[in-house]
């Protein structure tokens, strides 16, 4: 019988110490490299990057994950890595993207612009998000 190797995923969030004028260049070219390597580790995942914090999901062998996180958790670009969610997944959830990436435009744009008639839950978690933003603005 053949097995096919484990997945093991990992969720973490953070805060970011990119969050000036040219954070998001910054951003960009870290993801480019960051492609690079995962794919050279067999590492799948997504980043989101809200200026004020990093959300990113990562995916592959347990070896490959926990290398990828020793060089992430002591990277001077964020700060306060916690670790939201870990463990073996049935399958991989990301396996076209070597790391998809969102960042504050995209974020909004997907928020705001729905690409197709939307039911009411969709107005109503807007306006949650929104008493959120003005609570926080
Ligand atoms: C929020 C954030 C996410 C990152 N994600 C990745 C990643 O998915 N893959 C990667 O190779 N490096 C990622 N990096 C960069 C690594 O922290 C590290 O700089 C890079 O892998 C080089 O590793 P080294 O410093 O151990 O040589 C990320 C950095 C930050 C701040």
């Amino acid at each position: 019988m053949i097995r096919k190797p484990m997945v093991y995923a990992l969720l973490y969030v953070s805060q970011s110490n990119l969050d000036g004028p040219g954070g998001l260049g910054a951003v960009k070219d870290m993801v480019a490299a960051a492609r690079l390597r995962n794919a050279s580790l067999g590492v799948t995942g997504a980043l989101i990057f809200a200026e004020s914090h990093f959300v990113q999901v990562l995916e592959g062998s347990r070896e490959a994950v926990d290398e990828l996180m020793r060089s992430i958790e002591r990277d001077a670009r964020h700060r306060d890595v916690r670790i939201v969610r870990e463990g073996a997944v049935a399958a991989r959830r990301f396996s076209g993207w070597s790391l998809a990436y969102a960042g504050p435009p995209a974020l909004l744009g997907t928020l705001l612009l729905p690409d197709r008639e939307q039911d009411g839950e969709w107005a109503d978690r807007l306006i949650a998000t929104m008493i959120r933003f003005a609570a926080a603005a």
